[in-house]
């Protein structure tokens, strides 16, 4: 589908749209602290697996004459490990408030620029049925699957909540160990996102959505 904007004549696609500031620096802020979240898993999984690191404990003291079990090398590697989650569970409260944040711009952001009124004028223009259905649809589920993802992060936030705070909140054991599994699991439709969108801005950049990028940070602040 194309577009023309009256005041600039520009044929614009209709994923050229305004992005208020506050939207713009939200988005960047929230990349940079749910990548830093994501590499903190993903080193946690890796260099600092506390089942991998115990003949690396054991060998080091070794050459310092100390001879100590599989179970006390375990603890030393696991202290680590646990230090890099205390990491994660701050950028975790981090994304919890850019959550909250969002909702709160969502309230304040002008009228047509609210996902909701933004679904619904496409849903208009879809059914109007003059040729560019393909192109509305697609836009249509763009806009879904933004809403999937703030769906996503609230599940993150109250389950990383969950573990965070469960002493407090009472949790047995088999709900701590059930609300973890659940963290856990969310955390492959975090990555499916981050892919499945990273590829989207980057095809769409290069094919009929030139500048959509670049939208992202100046906001496309000519258009109307
Ligand atoms: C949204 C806010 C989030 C909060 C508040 C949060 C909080 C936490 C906390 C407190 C833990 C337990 C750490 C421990 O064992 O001491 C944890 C574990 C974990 N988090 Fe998050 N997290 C959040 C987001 C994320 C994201 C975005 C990912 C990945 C995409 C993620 C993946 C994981 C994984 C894989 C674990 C380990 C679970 C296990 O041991 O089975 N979390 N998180
Ligand atoms: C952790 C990584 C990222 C996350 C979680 C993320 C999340 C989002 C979300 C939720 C939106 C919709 C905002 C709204 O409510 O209107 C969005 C839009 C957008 N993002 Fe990202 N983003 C990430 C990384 C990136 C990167 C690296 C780029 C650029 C290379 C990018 C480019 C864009 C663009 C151009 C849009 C607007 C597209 C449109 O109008 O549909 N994002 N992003």
């Amino acid at each position: 589908m194309t577009t023309t904007n009256s005041s600039q004549g520009i044929e614009s696609s209709p994923f050229t749209q305004k992005h208020s500031g506050l939207i713009r620096i939200w988005h960047w802020v929230t990349f940079l602290v749910l990548s830093a979240s994501m590499i903190t898993v993903l080193i946690n999984s890796t260099m600092l697996n506390p089942g991998d690191n115990i003949g690396l404990v054991q060998n080091q003291l070794k050459e310092k004459g100390v001879t100590v079990s599989e179970e006390q090398a375990f603890a030393v590697s696991h202290e680590y490990e646990d230090k890099m989650w205390d990491v994660h569970k701050w950028l975790g409260f981090g994304l919890a408030f850019l959550l909250v944040a969002r909702v709160l711009i969502e309230i304040a952001l002008p009228g047509n620029e609210k996902i909701r009124s933004r679904i619904k004028s496409a849903t208009g223009l879809y059914k109007l049925s003059n040729g560019n259905e393909a192109e509305y649809r697609h836009y249509l589920n763009v806009k879904k699957v933004y809403t999937l993802f703030y769906l996503i992060l609230l599940l993150m936030a109250l389950t990383g909540l969950g573990l965070a705070f469960g002493r407090e909140l009472g949790f047995t054991r088999p709900i701590h160990n059930a609300v973890k599994t659940f963290h856990s699991i969310l955390q492959y439709c975090m990555y499916a996102f981050v892919l499945i969108h990273l590829i989207g801005v980057v095809i769409a950049e290069n094919t009929k959505d030139k500048g959509i990028v670049s939208g992202m940070i100046h906001g496309n602040k000519a258009l109307e």
